[in-house]
């Protein structure tokens, strides 16, 4: 991503979660009032159209409804999960203001965090650490976090929600060395991922044409291993088709049409 600019794809998915009230019933998963605060100046006349109209078919209907099916699923581990949240790369996700009660750790790209805090302030409960997962030693990480009061003998979930497809898979091995750093027992890694094989050009094109293209993508029959390699031992891995099926009603299930995506569950082995 560009160096001295807040994510733009971050704000993507943040308005995208924020639009949730327009999709068509039963599409409405998980509720975020924050989201369209992070709209940025380009959006602005996209958003004075009908937004019903503009969520009832096409791409942005399948992005927001993605978006609702990925925010549901982490919500609720994060629902059920007791101890921390270290949200890695955490952008515009506002789980700490919607989802309070826990100690959240927010680890993010300085840019990226300068303008969330600008936005919403610093919420109870919070502990920002700005952060280069490229350019900063990802073995680092740990001792700063516990330097803000995050304590590794207790239970940890990490949420890496949108993150994956943006790294090199150097610092995506670096970062879940780090993950495993700081997971006790009892603690679990929450993250999303897009097959390599659905990144499809034109995809590539629109998230390049914001500075921001992808870079990595597992192959789910590959990830158990990958995971087992890196000392982590997968869990569950549902893709798009999967969560729609379970948390959609079937009318809008067929609507989305965005394949590839994936949401999964991992601790240390
Ligand atoms: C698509 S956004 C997802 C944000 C958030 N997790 C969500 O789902 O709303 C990607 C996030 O990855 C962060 N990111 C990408 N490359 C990064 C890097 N090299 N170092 C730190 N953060 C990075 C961006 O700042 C951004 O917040």
């Amino acid at each position: 991503m560009r160096e001295d600019r807040p994510s733009e794809t971050a704000a993507i998915v943040a308005v995208m979660r924020g639009l949730a009230p327009w999709l068509p019933e039963g599409g409405q998963l998980a509720e975020d009032p924050y989201g369209l605060r992070f709209a940025r100046p380009w959006m602005r006349p996209l958003l004075k159209l009908p937004r019903r109209m503009l969520l009832s078919r096409g791409m942005l209907a399948r992005l927001a409804l993605w978006m609702q099916l990925r925010t549901r699923a982490l919500d609720d581990y994060v629902k059920a999960f007791r101890g921390q949240v270290v949200l890695l790369g955490a952008g515009f996700d506002c789980r700490a203001l919607r989802l309070p009660g826990k100690v959240f750790f927010e680890v993010d790209h300085p840019a990226t965090q300068r303008r969330k805090r600008a936005v919403v302030g610093t919420p109870e409960g919070v502990q920002f650490v700005s952060w280069n997962f490229e350019s900063q030693p990802m073995s680092e990480l740990p001792a700063k976090l516990a330097s803000l009061g995050h304590v590794a003998a207790r239970p940890t979930l990490t949420i890496w929600e949108g993150v994956t497809p943006f790294l090199s898979e150097a610092a995506i091995a670096a970062s879940v060395a780090a993950v495993r750093v700081w997971s006790s027992p009892g603690s679990q890694l929450a993250f999303t991922y897009i097959e390599r094989r659905a990144q499809t050009p034109f995809q590539q094109a629109l998230v390049a044409l914001v500075g921001e293209p992808w870079r990595f993508g597992w192959h789910p029959d590959e990830l158990p291993a990958w995971m087992a390699a890196h000392g982590m031992k997968l869990l569950s891995d549902e893709s798009d088709a999967e969560l729609a099926a379970r948390l959609l009603p079937p009318s809008l299930a067929a609507r989305l049409r965005l394949p590839g995506r994936h949401v999964a569950l991992a601790e240390p082995a």
